[in-house]
């Protein structure tokens, strides 16, 4: 659905390597969005203060989370931005610690869904505009390097009601920098990011599921 608001992306940059790849992917993106009349806001994730969920079930009460520390700050944008890219390489065959300790954090998300039966993203026009994206890289060379880690995206954008999503993901991709020599990455980078802002009209098969998702 086309959103009649004006559309805000939230970057999420998790690499603890400035200027890595995943933080070069998510800058195209970032420009691409722009570029398609987005307003951009890039976060630097290790550079937050944002402590580990402590099970303490306090969410279980409201919904939200009792830990005072930079979350309280993410929380508001992360399920009010229109769109959210999640830029996270991969480590130890899954998703960068600095990423899983903010997926981890929306388990205040995963109480007012399943414990208080509430939506997370309360206006339903918001929720269907909402759209996410989620950039990686992975130094190993095979395909199938990301696949813990779809579980886990998957699960990240379900608790932020974010039901289209899309990825970029390269392999084989590991020193600094080498995102750059791979042909054509960033300009897809760029290309998804803009996407996000202006959607390609649904063909009649998608149109289908979509609706069968509401
Ligand atoms: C601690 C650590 C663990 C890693 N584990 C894996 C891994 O399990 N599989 C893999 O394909 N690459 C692994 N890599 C390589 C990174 O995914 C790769 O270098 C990637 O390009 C890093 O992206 P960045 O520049 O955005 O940080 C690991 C790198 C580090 C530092």
């Amino acid at each position: 659905m086309k959103w009649s608001g004006g559309f805000r992306v939230l970057g999420l940059s998790c690499s603890p390597r400035a200027g890595g790849n995943t933080d070069l992917m998510l800058d195209s993106a970032l420009e691409g969005a722009a570029g398609a009349g987005a307003r951009t806001e890039k976060v630097d994730v290790p550079g937050l203060d944002i402590h580990p969920c402590q099970a303490c079930n306090a969410c279980f009460k409201d919904g939200r989370c009792i830990q005072q520390d930079d979350m309280q700050t993410l929380y508001p944008k992360l399920l009010d931005y229109e769109g959210v890219i999640l830029a996270a390489p991969i480590f130890s065959m899954n998703l960068a610690a600095q990423a899983k300790i903010l997926i981890d954090r929306l388990q205040c998300c995963w109480s007012k869904k399943f414990v208080l039966k509430e939506h997370t993203v309360p206006d339903e026009e918001k929720r269907k505009a909402r759209r996410g994206l989620w950039l990686s890289a992975a130094g190993f060379d095979r395909p199938d390097v990301f696949e813990p880690a779809i579980v886990t995206v998957r699960y990240f954008f379900g608790m932020l009601e974010i039901s289209t999503r899309e990825r970029v993901t390269y392999y084989n991709v590991d020193e600094k920098g080498a995102i750059t020599k791979v042909p054509g990455a960033l300009e897809e980078c760029r290309a998804a990011g803009a996407r996000l802002v202006n959607p390609p009209e649904p063909t009649g098969e998608e149109q289908e599921w979509l609706s069968s998702l509401s």
